[in-house]
């Protein structure tokens, strides 16, 4: 499946990640180099693996009660809002455009 992904300058590069592995966002965009802590491993408790996905929403399915508690506890987030670990890549991604929203590392 392929996706953009905006870092935290505002750059754009297209990412390309198997859709039948059964990898987060999250576990992509590290593997990419992208800056995401993730200091949870993925157990949506740290949202440091905030983004935002700007097109593409639609297919992604509701977020879970954990993990919008964890959006809910950031300074700031978005209606577009999600944590990268709470989303399992698939064909329903191709074409997204997701915006990174962690700190800066
Ligand atoms: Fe911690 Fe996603 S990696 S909430």
């Amino acid at each position: 499946v392929n996706f953009i992904v905006e870092d935290n300058d505002g750059n754009r590069q297209p990412v390309e990640a198997p859709d039948d592995m059964g990898f987060s966002l999250m576990e992509i965009l590290k593997a990419s180099d992208y800056p995401v802590l993730a200091t949870c491993g993925g157990m949506a408790l740290c949202a440091t693996c905030h983004v935002e996905i700007l097109e593409g929403k639609d297919g992604l399915g509701d977020a879970t009660d954990a993990e919008l508690d964890q959006l809910e506890n950031l300074p700031e987030y978005f209606p577009t809002s999600r944590l990268a670990c709470q989303i399992r890549i698939s064909d329903v991604l191709e074409g997204a455009v997701i915006k990174l929203r962690g700190e800066d590392v």
